[in-house]
């Protein structure tokens, strides 16, 4: 059975197919073309964590490919107080396909060893691989074809996110800079390290100059994930985090001096949400080089690509 978890059980060809598949449901879509593979499927959509993109470009998915898609959020079920075990196994009993945002990886890889249906990590603490191929797509375009893109880099934290896609990216032989100072404790996983590595596509430096020289596309994320916020602001007792984090990482800000002095034809790319005036400036944002709203877009034509992938469904 088929998962998607962190890319690493995918392999270059694996990428390829759900990157071809996508860009061809794009084109029908765009195009008025039904491709509704999906009659009568669905998707379980469970969060543990808040969403915009994810739940919304999963769900506009799912209506696309002529399935449903079921929301739940964590808090509003009964995994609250019963066996997740045992909760998680009944609930895949009524789809196809189990999306999970999860704030332990380890959940998702228990969901995905019952071996009862496709499972995806929508993004856990380690991996965020639905975003990564959207962010791929997205370059892919921009750049005319996949074998176009050759060097991206990566600015501020090295996470999820980074993860999944340095190691993509190293798959498909794309050489990746990482410029990171410090890395989300919670998102290492030496097993990816080690195959990012071992492609001998990225490399770590925090010589700015070095990271982005060449560079199509440069990318970040935000330096402190969105349960540290509330109402737009840090939580008093993340406060003093946020500071040091602040100025650990202003260096690396993505903002239009940086692009423009280093890498000037460079694609500006954030995942979202964003952190205005921290990870990211509002000038780079609305840069003539931001394709941040076509990498949100993207995710849903990804994420159909995946959903027939994981069903071995051929377009
Ligand atoms: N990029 C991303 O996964 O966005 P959401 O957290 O809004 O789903």
């Amino acid at each position: 059975m088929r998962h998607l978890i962190s890319l690493k059980e995918q392999s270059a060809d694996d990428i390829r197919e759900i990157l071809e598949m996508a860009a061809t449901l794009k084109k029908k879509y765009r195009a008025g073309e039904a491709t509704d593979l999906l009659h009568g499927r669905t998707l379980l959509m469970f969060f543990q964590k808040g969403s915009t993109r994810t739940r919304i470009s999963f769900e506009a998915a799912m209506t696309e490919l002529g399935g449903h898609a079921i929301f739940l959020e964590a808090s509003k079920t009964q995994f609250m107080f019963a066996d997740f075990r045992d909760e998680v196994r009944a609930m895949m009993r009524f789809g196809d396909v189990f999306m999970f945002r999860a704030l332990d990886v380890a959940d998702v890889l228990l969901a995905a060893s019952f071996d009862q249906i496709p499972v995806i990590d929508a993004c856990s603490e380690k991996y965020h691989p639905c975003q990564s191929l959207a962010d791929i797509l997205t370059m892919a375009e921009h750049s005319g074809g996949l074998d176009k893109i050759k060097k991206i880099t990566w600015l501020g934290i090295e996470n999820n996110v980074s993860n999944t896609l340095m190691l993509a990216c190293g798959k498909l032989g794309i050489e990746v800079a990482i410029a990171a100072p410090e890395t989300d404790a919670n998102s290492i996983d030496t097993e990816l390290n080690a195959m990012a590595a071992a492609t001998g596509k990225v490399k770590k430096t925090l010589d700015l100059k070095e990271a982005l020289a060449g560079a199509q596309y440069v990318h970040t994320d935000t330096w402190m994930n969105a349960e540290f916020f509330e109402n737009g602001k840090p939580k008093p007792e993340f406060k003093d985090e946020y500071e040091r984090r602040e100025a650990v990482f202003m260096p690396y800000q993505l903002n239009a001096t940086l692009i423009d002095t280093y890498a000037p034809g460079a694609g500006i790319m954030h995942c979202m949400p964003m952190h205005v005036g921290y990870e990211i400036s509002r000038d780079a944002i609305e840069h003539k080089n931001s394709a941040i709203f076509d990498q949100a877009e993207n995710r849903k034509h990804v994420e159909k690509a995946i959903l027939l992938w994981l069903l071995e469904k051929k377009l």
